[in-house]
């Protein structure tokens, strides 16, 4: 059958294909160790709940919702970046709440992008990054993810190569899914670059809790001036763990934020408002569940880390984000990232992400979320040892090596 405009755009689902192999594994009874998705595991903290259980029972809150958010909402929004970055926003021209942050992105390139335009992108990335823009008639130029002089190279190339101009740039740390995190110096510098061309900013800081050492990732908000060409993106998803409530929020440059509130406005009715409610309570309540959150991920990232270099696979430790980073072990690296993954469900019953579903960039990789518990990653790590060990073998009976690629 024919293929429509905007489907023949999105390449197949990479991560389809993992998925197919996993639930055919658990239908014939294998333990799967999930490791693939960037899916919170642990339950949204009681007192967001039971706010929402709370408002619910009030027939007013059953209307159609504000498409922009309730103004306590964004109320909460705005007090939270000012508490947290330093940043003052204005909550009526300066936050937009969205029902998720990844809805907001694809929004957001609905509202700014004209046919044919250039977007910045760094790959390997969260896929939303690119093909929210392609959806939108963009055309995608690559820059890479690691936060770094390269990409000051990139930047500098695209501006003299790009035919139009680039409109935007897209920047994500701590990125997903690579965990690369950035410091304000660099954002200083972005922001530099960006003002200079007139090129916008989309922030992505989804992981803006989830992080191991002293220093908080910070907002590209907070270098002065950046408001002129920046709008930045967070999500309650992984914060509060609210993966499924599906709200996120937009801040930021008031004509971009003017767009994606138009765009949105025509497209849906907000949030369901006990879910605003509730999410306007996570974001004024006390952050001890936040800590505890970012705790266990990191009692799970030393586990990985550890166990698995144990195992044999050594695995950079990931300073924030939910997941790490993992070279394909260099065995096993020809056989690029999908191939590898399928082996290592067939043989270790461990599933994770190919770096490939990311990228061309994120080939040589695998990404591994922090989604399981402790007890869950140790016996992967098991798993793995013993697939390591055997990896000979397995290899002899894989298909050759070029044909694999
Ligand atoms: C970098 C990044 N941005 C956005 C999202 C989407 O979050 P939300 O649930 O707010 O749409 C994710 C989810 O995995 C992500 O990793």
């Amino acid at each position: 059958m024919e293929e429509f405009h905007k489907t023949r755009r999105l390449p197949p689902y990479v991560f389809e294909q993992v998925n197919k192999l996993k639930a055919a594994a658990r239908a014939q009874g294998a333990d799967i160790i999930d490791l693939g998705m960037g899916n919170p595991d642990l339950p949204t903290p009681p007192h967001i709940v039971e706010k929402l259980t709370e408002v619910v029972q009030d027939p007013r809150t059953h209307r159609y919702s504000a498409s922009k958010g309730i103004t306590g909402l964004r109320k909460a929004q705005a007090a939270y970046y000012e508490r947290r970055f330093g940043v003052k926003l204005n909550p009526n021209t300066q936050v937009v709440a969205t029902l998720g942050s990844k809805e907001g992105f694809a929004n957001m390139a609905q509202a700014i992008t004209a046919p044919g335009d250039v977007v910045l992108s760094p790959n390997p990335s969260y896929p939303i990054h690119t093909f929210g823009f392609l959806m939108a008639g963009a055309a995608i130029r690559a820059i890479p993810a690691e936060p770094g002089p390269e990409v000051f190279h990139a930047l500098e190339r695209a501006v003299i190569h790009s035919v139009p101009k680039p409109i935007a740039v897209i920047m994500c740390y701590p990125a997903n899914p690579t965990a690369y995190v950035a410091d304000l110096e660099f954002y200083k510098d972005v922001v530099a670059f960006a003002r200079k061309h007139d090129i916008f900013i989309l922030s992505d800081l989804a992981y803006s809790e989830i992080y191991f050492g002293d220093t908080p990732p910070p907002s590209m908000l907070q270098v002065p001036g950046a408001i002129e060409v920046t709008a930045e993106f967070t999500s309650l998803s992984k914060t509060f763990s609210m993966p499924g409530w599906r709200v996120g929020f937009a801040v930021g440059n008031e004509r971009l934020l003017a767009a994606l509130a138009r765009v949105k406005s025509y497209l849906d009715y907000g949030a369901f408002t006990p879910i605003q409610v509730a999410a306007t309570a996570a974001l004024n309540g006390p952050d001890d569940c936040i800590v505890e959150m970012r705790n266990t991920y990191k009692r799970r990232r030393d586990v990985l880390v550890e166990s698995f270099g144990r195992a044999g696979w050594n695995i950079p430790a990931p300073e924030a984000s939910m997941f790490a980073w993992a070279p394909i072990p260099e065995k096993f690296r020809a056989l690029g990232s999908l191939e590898f993954s399928k082996l290592l469900l067939e043989k270790a019953e461990i599933a994770v992400a190919p770096g490939i579903g990311f990228g061309e960039y994120g080939d040589d990789y695998v990404r591994i979320g922090l989604v399981e518990n402790e007890k869950r990653l140790r016996q992967a790590a098991r798993n793995l040892r013993r697939f390591l060990e055997t990896a000979d073998e397995t290899l002899h009976n894989v298909v050759p090596v070029s044909a694999a690629r």
